[in-house]
């Protein structure tokens, strides 16, 4: 097989009732809570066993408490999931981006460098966004947020709570990539002051890009996973030797660059999303998360 496991990122809209196209990501939707099983159900007609999703809430503020909502957007996406798709494999992103009117991806505050992510007041968040998740029946979740020990916290918290086979994939290698631009219109998560590089990895440090996946496996996650994909497989590569299966994330940046290049006739849109998740493959890749995933299912399918 010429993939990994694809994995499709969905957009949840709790604002919206039918779906909205995203400009910079073509062939990219954001979905309707209640349209949100059927882009499930076909997904998983075509050959895609497992989904990412990510929330756009109604309500922001400053401490994301819309994230962890009974009732909140991705709550009620997976509850409808897994009502209606019950074996497709629910993953739901762990983060407060969405959520927060600031729009980092946790609760700021004033700190000896002035206005920062709060490390531990954000990991309780983090631990009570996870409980919520695992409450409405998902299978993993996926922090994203690069809090220092947000593994340890997230599973001692799951655990607590009764959720001991709930897995946990770490974005545990994520690069201050710029790459992220796409996906901050898809999910309107973008920062209104500040960026993110004071918790994301500079894109030159392999050194702590392979201590901070070595450290999220010690803390119990059960996947690691290198974000960006294409420009990182080097780093990839070196983390699939630690052990344990590791998911690559082909991020909205890398989507967009294939799909506007193939728009103007300058690449075949086909062969070049095959040769990139090849490589990805190559490099050591267990799981790969693509906006592809759809389409690549379906292709391999048609080649059988
Ligand atoms: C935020 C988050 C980001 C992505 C996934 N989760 C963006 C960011 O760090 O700003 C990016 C995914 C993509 O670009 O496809 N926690
Ligand atoms: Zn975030």
């Amino acid at each position: 097989q010429t993939c990994a496991l694809p994995i499709s990122p969905l957009f949840v809209d709790e604002t919206i009732t039918t779906p909205l196209a995203i400009e910079s990501m073509p062939g990219q939707f954001r979905y309707p809570v209640s349209g949100i099983a059927e882009v499930a159900a076909e997904l998983w007609k075509r050959g895609v066993r497992a989904i990412l999703i990510f929330g756009i809430p109604k309500d922001k503020d400053p401490f994301g408490c819309s994230a962890y909502h009974p009732e909140g957007v991705v709550q009620q996406a997976v509850s409808r999931v897994k009502a209606e798709v019950k074996e497709m494999v629910v993953i739901t992103d762990v983060c407060a981006c969405e959520y927060t009117d600031h729009g980092h991806c946790g609760i700021v505050g004033d700190t000896r460098c002035g206005p920062d992510l709060l490390n531990d007041p954000s990991l309780e968040l983090m631990n009570k966004i996870a409980i919520s998740h695992a409450e409405n029946g998902a299978d993993i979740v996926a922090p994203s947020c690069m809090l220092d020990g947000m593994v340890g916290s997230i599973r001692a918290a799951l655990d607590d709570a009764g959720f001991e086979d709930v897995l946990i994939m770490s974005y545990s290698t994520k690069f201050a990539s710029a790459l992220y631009g796409p996906f901050r219109e898809a999910a309107d998560s973008g920062f209104t002051y500040g960026d993110r590089t004071t918790y994301q990895i500079h894109p030159g440090n392999s050194r702590e890009a392979i201590l901070e996946s070595q450290m999220d496996a010690d803390e119990g996650a059960d996947i690691l996973m290198v974000k960006p994909a294409g420009f990182y497989l080097d780093i990839l590569a070196e983390i699939a030797t630690l052990g344990l299966p590791v998911a690559a994330y082909q991020v909205s940046g890398e989507y967009a660059m294939i799909k506007c290049a193939a728009a103007h006739g300058w690449i075949r849109e086909k062969e070049t999303v095959l040769e990139s998740l090849t490589s990805i493959k190559r490099a050591g890749a267990a799981l790969i998360i693509t906006y592809f995933a759809g389409d690549v299912a379906r292709w391999l399918d048609e080649k059988q």
